[in-house]
């Protein structure tokens, strides 16, 4: 049953809007209003009208498409093709400590959060205060908030010591908090980060091994559409060809 709160997808024959159901709301759209009372009671999978009579489907969002097309950006975003691998890669799961910075939109978060839950959490340390509000709004579409504590802080200020089962960073100059996030981290613990030039892998890399991190990777993942016309299949003209470099380690001694 749908309730107040939820997030639905309305799919329709050629539109598709991702919203939040609140109780005596009109949803308008170019194909007519949509009284959100009516979604209310509602089972995924059901059909509701506007007012001019167009149909669209109740679905589910899936976490892919609440990242894709539901969340507002503020920032440049980790895409599902890294956040995935980047989840699996570090071994996020239920009742993980996980470490986070920056937040920016929130688009990594979403999908470790959905690692950890129920009894883990991820602790998101994000410099600009402007951020965070928006970050927690895409974290509530998501259902995920309550996984997730964002704290209004600096990588330069000092992390909790040996608390950490593994992280994620995704800003500028990691190598500048090197120190502070091996200190953060228990022994062993996998790390990883995404810088999207080659000159801040180097700068980087320099700093893992200069602190005797273990197990050093860089990875790019590409992902590439096809056409679906089954006679005549072919990539897609264009393609989003670069995201950024992955990099992982191990905490060392
Ligand atoms: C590219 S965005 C992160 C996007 C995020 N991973 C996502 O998927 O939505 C980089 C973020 O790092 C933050 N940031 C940069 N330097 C930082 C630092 N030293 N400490 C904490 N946050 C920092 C920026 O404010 C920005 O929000």
């Amino acid at each position: 049953m749908i309730k107040e709160g939820n997030t639905v997808h309305l799919k329709g024959k050629k539109n598709s809007f991702f919203i939040k159901v609140e109780k005596d709301k009109i949803f308008s759209t170019h194909k007519g209003n949509i009284d959100l009372n009516q979604l209310i009671g509602k089972k995924f999978g059901d059909i509701i009208q506007t007012h001019t009579g167009e149909k669209f489907f109740v679905l589910k969002p899936t976490l892919f498409e609440i990242i894709m097309y539901g969340i507002k950006r503020q920032t440049q975003i980790i895409y599902p093709k890294d956040s995935a691998f980047i989840t699996l890669k570090l071994g996020i799961t239920d009742g993980m400590k996980v470490l986070e910075s920056g937040v920016g939109s929130a688009a990594l978060t979403i999908v470790m959060a959905n690692a950890v839950k129920p009894t883990g959490k991820i602790y998101a340390f994000e410099r600009e205060e402007k951020y965070i509000k928006q970050a927690y709004e895409n974290l509530k579409l998501a259902n995920l908030d309550k996984f997730v504590e964002i704290k209004h802080q600096s990588l330069e200020e000092k992390l909790p010591e040996d608390f950490f089962d593994t992280g994620f960073i995704d800003v500028r100059e990691p190598w500048l908090y090197i120190e502070n996030i091996k200190n953060s981290l228990k022994n062993g613990a996998a790390i990883g980060f995404l810088v999207p030039t080659t000159n801040q892998v180097s700068m980087t890399l320099t700093a893992l091994k200069e602190h005797n991190f273990l197990d050093l990777e860089v990875v790019e993942l590409l992902e590439r559409h096809y056409k679906p016309v089954p006679d005549r299949l072919r990539p897609e003209d264009r393609m989003v060809a670069h995201t950024g470099y992955l990099i992982f380690a191990k905490k060392g001694f």
